[in-house]
């Protein structure tokens, strides 16, 4: 078991505590914050296969427990839902003393999170990601949010965890989509800025992308420190957490034209495929050498992830620019991109010109 303190910056630091079989003393930890009642917040697919193990040792812990759950998948973290939660909780007669408890992948963290904020103005949530894009990036950092038709992640507010519980062991009933969704996240975090640590994620740590639970808790406890640090210096995305959003202004555009279809294309496969497209496109601006680009897409590939476009359809060269260029990090008319001069040394350009990007997407083939 290992414990990484996130703090540094402007928020009270929490623990993420990662290690396997967790979820059976999880109890106990959160019995230390929680001086009342918990309500644990999880989706029916995720309650159903883990909420038995934490409300048991939640009341071997002493603390009285309320399982709320929501339909799984993204259609949850909508006004209605939040709505139909809020109403849940209200009725549940939680007060400023009890806590939330968050069992689940990104969706039920950023939903659970957004109702702890709004609770009350605000209650104490512990976050228990079951999913590995959940334990590597979004249940650490304290963003919550719910989309709207206009974009994903568009309402919402930071509000920290007090604890993160990371249970390898809930992995090993992951699908492998799922997992490998999971891996782009951690390969990201390589890229971002540890080259030894994807070198090791390119060689024997490569496992993980199958499951491999000792490989797994290596890669977690890792990409947790490497976000700790960012978010430790950047809570709300001043500056250098938007390193975090290495492929991702490529990938929320190739999924919004997707229409953020899990089916067609899993959050993390589009990041994978974003992160090769921007070490591509660094390469066009003669920012990168072309064989670290050649890298990151064997990497990538090895682990079953998509490289190029043509892996996730057919797509207007145009219609993706518009996308990138409304994506949430876009600002005053141009775009802002996480490029690479090399792996491992990732950094932000603001690109006024979009003439460039549009023909690299031609390049990448859209129409
Ligand atoms: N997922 C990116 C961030 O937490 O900032």
């Amino acid at each position: 078991m290992t414990v990484v303190e996130v703090g540094g910056g402007g928020f009270r630091p929490y623990d993420v505590v990662v290690g396997r079989g967790l979820l059976a003393g999880a109890g106990a930890r959160i019995a230390h914050l929680a001086r009342g009642r918990t309500v644990v917040v999880s989706d029916e697919t995720v309650a159903a296969l883990h909420g038995p193990a934490l409300q048991a040792s939640l009341t071997a812990a002493g603390v009285a427990s309320q399982m709320i759950a929501v339909p799984p998948g993204e259609g949850s973290k909508s006004f209605a839902e939040l709505e139909r939660l809020m109403d849940r909780l209200l009725a549940a007669g939680l007060d400023r003393k009890d806590v939330i408890v968050a069992l689940g992948g990104g969706v039920v963290g950023d939903l659970a999170g957004l109702a702890a904020a709004l609770y009350m103005r605000g209650i104490d949530f512990v976050q228990v990601p079951t999913t590995l894009l959940a334990q590597v990036d979004s249940s650490v950092g304290g963003k919550t949010a719910i989309d709207t038709p206009r974009g994903k992640n568009l309402v919402g507010a930071f509000h920290q965890p007090r604890l993160v519980l990371a249970d390898i062991a809930v992995l090993s009933t992951l699908p492998p989509v799922q997992l490998r969704s999971g891996w782009a996240e951690v390969l990201k975090h390589g890229l971002i800025g540890d080259a030894p640590f994807f070198d090791w994620l390119a060689g024997d740590g490569a496992v993980g992308a199958t499951g491999d639970p000792a490989a797994l808790e290596r890669a977690v406890i890792r990409s947790v420190e490497i976000k700790s640090a960012i978010v430790g210096e950047d809570e709300k995305e001043a500056g250098r957490r938007a390193l975090l959003n290495l492929g991702h202004t490529f990938g929320h555009a190739i999924e919004a034209e997707l229409g953020f279809e899990e089916a067609a294309l899993a959050h993390g496969e589009a990041v994978a495929l974003g992160c090769c497209m921007a070490f591509r496109f660094s390469v066009r601006q003669g920012l990168c050498g072309a064989a670290e680009a050649g890298r990151v897409e064997a990497v990538v590939a090895v682990a079953g992830l998509p490289t190029r476009l043509a892996q996730a359809g057919a797509f207007s060269a145009e219609a993706l620019l518009e996308r990138m260029a409304g994506d949430k990090k876009a600002e005053g008319g141009g775009l802002t991109l996480i490029l690479a001069r090399a792996i491992g040394d990732a950094f932000t350009m603001r690109i006024s010109d979009p003439a460039p990007v549009l023909a690299f997407l031609r390049e990448e083939g859209a129409a």
